[in-house]
């Protein structure tokens, strides 16, 4: 058996104000819960564990206190939103009414202009895929958009489905893989 685990980075300030993309830092909550992620990881002494990160600031505040080696990967970054980088889902609709509606009617295949569509992430994450498979004992600290194509792709779900899996914020998910079987545990965290 492999195991691995994920995470969203914690609340970010830009998770406040309901701002997609950005690089901000991790607001107040959000440090709380990279600090209960260490004591959760160091407490657990798992042997030989490894951290993967994207390179945002909020992955990495979030894995920061971690005791274990960590990576930061380009490839684990947020869906690049192009244009709208930085707005609120409302702001979107009122500045790019058309490109919120051609979103909403297909989101996985929908392309920020400038940015990225789920399909892209993929495609993106192909080679990072590969290498996870032949990992164990890795936390994989990542963003919204990003875990749900791990995911679906350990959990055999359906492209279409992607983009709509839920993963919250705060919260590891456990995933135990045996040869083509995978159990899944959510573990969620107090902040
Ligand atoms: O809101 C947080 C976030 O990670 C954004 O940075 C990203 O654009 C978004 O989630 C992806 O989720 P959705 O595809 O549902 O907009």
């Amino acid at each position: 058996p492999r195991t691995y685990y994920f995470s969203r980075h914690g609340e970010s300030e830009f998770n406040v104000l309901g701002r997609v993309g950005g690089d901000a830092d991790l607001s107040c909550r959000g440090r709380k819960y990279a600090a209960s992620l260490a004591r959760y990881f160091n407490d657990a002494g798992i042997s030989g564990l490894h951290i993967w990160t994207s390179e945002k600031k909020r992955t990495k505040q979030t894995a920061q206190n971690i005791k274990a080696p960590k990576e930061h990967l380009a490839a684990l970054n947020e869906l690049d939103a192009g244009i709208c980088e930085g707005l609120s889902y409302e702001e979107m609709q009122d500045k790019f009414p058309q490109e919120f509606a051609w979103r909403d009617q297909d989101k996985l295949r929908y392309r920020y202009p400038w940015g990225e569509s789920y399909m892209d992430i993929m495609s993106r994450l192909g080679p990072v895929l590969l290498e996870l498979e032949q990992e164990d004992n890795i936390l994989v600290i990542s963003h919204q958009a990003i875990l749900r194509c791990i995911l679906g792709y350990f959990l055999n779900k359906k492209f279409e489905e992607l983009p709509y899996i839920n993963v919250p914020l705060h919260t590891i998910i456990k995933l135990t893989t045996f040869g083509y079987k995978c159990k899944m545990e959510v573990i969620k965290l107090d902040v």
